[in-house]
């Protein structure tokens, strides 16, 4: 469902350009005082000074909103999640809060096999339930493109299980997201093949990958390359199949340890490369090099304590950094947008514009969508975050905060918490 939406007196706040932002461009905003922005069936047909509109409401074929020279930035882009599963683990939680390391909860059975076991038991009706009320929350915090990862079945059934209800709610007539579907098989190793990941490895590259890729169910594959998890050779056999396959490619890189996962998804030209806590400087520049977007998920560090992905090496090496959620049930049980922006800035020492960046146009690069989303400009979808301020330095000011008062998806007005005025 599309929409004809004109939204005047706005403070347009975007990056632009139809590719990734690199490394020092990442700062450059394009800032339009008393703007007008108008959607036609979904695109944005003008973006410019505003035009005398006066009146709200619907007329001439378009509803029109009065943004009272409120910030208006593209939708967010979140490009790393995990919001597909059963059951949860705040068990697990209280047991890192006690000194046990995600790494050690996943040597000893928990982690994310223990939401396999959840997943498995559980049923598409009730997958897509429990996403339904995380996509609502995601949208009322600006998210109009959502990301998320397979990889809580590691079996044929349940890995198109949730790749398919993703697809269902991504055809929901209502929807307040779209959803970009990456295939996660490689996750972890499942029960029936401990100690036999090779084994696995092939189950998925002849059995698994070839019904996802007939089946059209996944853009992107995706690797949890990491030291007891899936090896550098293991994750580039396992990413080589799915390019011949026609997926993109993606990887969890150098999260716990420095395993040089960044290098690979750097010599094999992958659309991102994500965490990246212990990526060497040398893999940082040939990422930089390669025009592979660092996916940083800074919400992940601080919720298992570790420390932060060196964005401002990246930047400074001219990488294009975008930054995302990493929502799922075990590492990190958080989606939320306002965080993501105040830890970026504070404890990475990103800048506010580059945030912004990194959360607009840079996450439609790890989407491969720049052609369409990520910034207010002609020809790209109507996706806005409206803020309740006519200052953007609120996103991170006001720590943890929403600044959201509306999100606008394809032209159509989603949300209005009723504090739309001048301050928050
Ligand atoms: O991105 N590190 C691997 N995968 C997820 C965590 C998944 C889980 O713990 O369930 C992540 O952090
Ligand atoms: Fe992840």
């Amino acid at each position: 469902m599309n929409g004809n939406l004109i939204i005047y007196n706005a403070l347009v706040v975007t990056p632009v350009g139809s590719t990734a932002r690199q490394g020092e461009e990442m700062k450059d905003l394009t800032i339009i005082d008393n703007a007008t922005v108008e959607v036609t069936d979904g695109i944005i047909t003008y973006v410019g000074a505003g035009r005398n509109e006066k009146r709200e409401g619907f007329y001439q074929g378009y509803w029109h909103i009065n943004a009272h020279g409120n910030c208006l930035l593209p939708g967010f882009v979140d490009s790393h999640t995990h919001f597909i599963f059963g059951g949860e683990r705040s068990e697990e939680f209280s047991m890192r809060l006690a000194g046990a390391s995600y790494m050690s909860i996943m040597q000893h059975g928990g982690g994310i096999v223990s939401t396999v076991k959840a997943t498995r038991s559980s049923n598409a009706d009730s997958l897509a339930e429990n996403a339904r009320k995380l996509i609502r929350r995601m949208s009322k915090m600006g998210v109009t493109t959502v990301e998320g990862k397979s990889g809580y079945g590691l079996d044929l059934d349940t890995e198109l299980m949730q790749l398919q209800v993703m697809r269902n709610l991504n055809n929901d007539g209502c929807k307040l997201v779209d959803i970009v579907s990456t295939f996660l098989g490689a996750h972890a190793v499942p029960k029936e093949f401990v100690g036999q990941t090779d084994k696995y490895v092939d189950f998925l590259i002849d059995t698994v990958m070839p019904e996802v890729a007939k089946n059209g169910l996944a853009r992107f594959c995706d690797v949890f390359c990491e030291d007891n998890v899936f090896s550098l050779e293991q994750s580039r056999k396992i990413l080589e199949a799915a390019k011949k396959l026609g997926m993109k490619l993606k990887l969890h890189a150098d999260e716990i340890v420095p395993l040089g996962g960044a290098g690979l998804a750097a010599s094999m030209h992958a659309t991102s490369a994500d965490h990246l806590l212990h990526a060497s400087d040398k893999d940082i520049k040939a990422m930089a090099d390669a025009g592979v977007v660092a996916t940083l998920l800074p919400l992940t560090a601080f919720a298992l304590k570790e420390q932060y992905a060196p964005a401002r090496t990246m930047i400074d090496t001219g990488c294009a950094v975008a930054l995302a959620t990493d929502l799922n049930p075990g590492s990190c049980f958080s989606g939320s947008i306002p965080l993501t922006f105040a830890l970026a800035c504070i404890n990475m020492n990103m800048s506010i514009e580059e945030a912004i960046t990194a959360l607009t146009l840079n996450g439609a690069a790890a989407l491969d969508l720049t052609a369409s989303i990520g910034s207010i400009e002609v020809g790209k979808a109507g996706d806005f975050a409206l803020l309740c301020t006519s200052n953007y330095h609120f996103l991170t000011y006001y720590i943890g905060m929403n600044c959201v008062s509306h999100t606008i998806k394809g032209g159509i007005l989603l949300s209005n918490d009723n504090y739309f005025q001048t301050s928050c």
